[in-house]
């Protein structure tokens, strides 16, 4: 294969070296494009430019593959554990025991927020989105710990706002939750693992014993696990640019929350289960639905169907779908709105329409519907989406950081107005 590619500009030729990654896909490096050749490159949603390099994420959309740090999905999400997994993301292999045992007890000591988050907390109305209070939760941080503003903070400093950041985004989580329904929040109790001390956050209730459901905490950590990281999606994007200026870790994840709230993102999954409402509401008939979806002049379309990267089926999708087959039985769950959830995926599994147009259920469709299972309500789903990708978030933050990577700022085509005279106001 040759090592360049090659561009003719107004008749001259410029050559840009390729790049190869590990698994073989190839990049153009036009580093110097602008300065050798004045022009820019335009790529709306930067769909077909590589941002960095990176060692964490590897997908194939075509052959519907993800692995973290090598290892596969399928293998992670079959016998590993959300902990784990993070620490593979974050520091580039799987912990021994003694590591994932301090790494666990790390965390477990910085599970506690500052009292004065509540005086924050109560500042927001219950009818807050329990994203946006994450998001500010979070940020806030860097009051509470100003030395995260340091950009040339020690290795040290790093580890702890790391520790820091994974310990507590599940308790700015449930107090964002228990903020919404107008309860007390509760403490982390750290005899509990992750999820089960996510989950005691979020439903006990102060006159109640809460008893924690393994099924429960066991599928949460699934899909944590499969929500983890995702290459250089929008909010990972977000998180690298900020953190590319220099800005706290916090900010960073601050920003990346904000990404992710985005119906277009994380967001798709609480928009999932708002579809399922509105057809249970209509009666029901999915057929109807079904054929407004196909139709081009109704702007109905499917939530949770398709994938900007994946091609043929998110593998993740697929892994999901059988926890939540296992989730609603274990758990007896007779829900009207998850029926009409399986009748759309049988559709769009066998109907020509969206075989041909790879409709096929993804990841947010099969998410919503476990979340509701579970019993989490649909203003978090977004946020159990960040309370999984937040590993990911940090582990490309600190590879950028590592990396040395420059502030980004991309070029733009300039479409306004040439250069013109100001018009005194009398005269416009
Ligand atoms: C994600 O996991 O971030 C979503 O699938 C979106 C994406 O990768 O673009």
């Amino acid at each position: 294969m040759a090592k360049h590619a090659e561009i003719i500009l107004d008749g001259k030729s410029y050559k840009f070296p390729l790049v190869e990654g590990s698994e073989g896909e190839i990049g153009i490096d036009i580093s110097n494009l602008m300065e050798e050749t004045g022009a820019v490159t335009l790529d709306f949603g930067y769909k077909n430019t590589g941002a960095t390099k990176s060692a964490i994420t590897f997908l194939d959309g075509d052959k519907g593959i993800l692995r973290y740090r090598g290892y596969s999905i399928e293998d992670l999400a079959a016998k590993s554990n959300f902990l784990e997994v993070s620490y593979l993301l974050i520091f580039g292999e799987l912990p021994t025991s003694e590591q994932l045992d301090k790494f666990s007890a790390d965390i477990k000591n910085h599970t506690m927020v500052h009292e004065d988050i509540k005086k924050i907390l109560d500042g927001f109305p219950s009818t807050s989105h329990p994203m946006g209070v994450l998001a500010s939760l979070f940020c806030a941080q860097t009051a509470f710990y100003p030395e995260s503003l340091d950009p040339n903070r020690s290795s040290e400093l790093v580890y702890l706002s790391i520790i820091r950041s994974l310990a507590k985004m599940p308790t700015f989580a449930a107090w964002a939750y228990k903020n919404a329904v107008g309860h007390p929040v509760n403490y982390p109790d750290n005899s509990l693992n992750y999820c089960s001390r996510f989950l005691k956050m979020m439903f006990a209730l102060p006159a109640d014993h809460y008893e924690i459901d393994p099924v429960v905490s066991d599928a949460l950590d699934k899909l944590l696990i499969l929500h983890a990281d995702h290459e250089q999606n929008c909010s990972t994007s977000t998180v690298r640019i900020v953190g590319s200026s220099k800005a706290s870790i916090y900010s960073a994840i601050s920003a990346g929350i904000n990404a992710l709230w985005g119906p277009l993102h994380g967001g798709a999954n609480q928009e999932v289960i708002l579809m399922l409402e509105q057809i249970k509401k209509d009666g029901g008939d999915t057929d109807k639905w079904i054929a407004k979806a196909k139709d081009k002049n109704d702007p109905f379309r499917l939530m949770g169907f398709g994938h900007r990267v994946y091609k043929n089926f998110d593998p993740r999708a697929k892994i999901i779908k059988k926890a939540a087959d296992d989730v609603l039985e274990k758990l007896g769950v007779n829900d009207p709105t998850l029926e009409i959830a399986m009748k759309l995926e049988e559709v769009a599994l066998r109907d020509p329409y969206f075989i041909e147009r790879k409709l096929y259920p993804n990841v947010d469709f099969y998410s919503g519907i476990i979340y509701r299972a579970l019993g989490i309500p649909v203003d978090m789903f977004t946020v159990m989406f960040a309370i999984g990708r937040l590993p990911g978030w940090i582990a490309q933050w600190k590879e950028l950081r590592e990396n040395k990577e420059p502030i980004g700022r991309p070029r733009q085509i300039y479409t306004g107005q040439n250069l013109r005279e100001y018009v005194p106001l009398g005269k416009r």
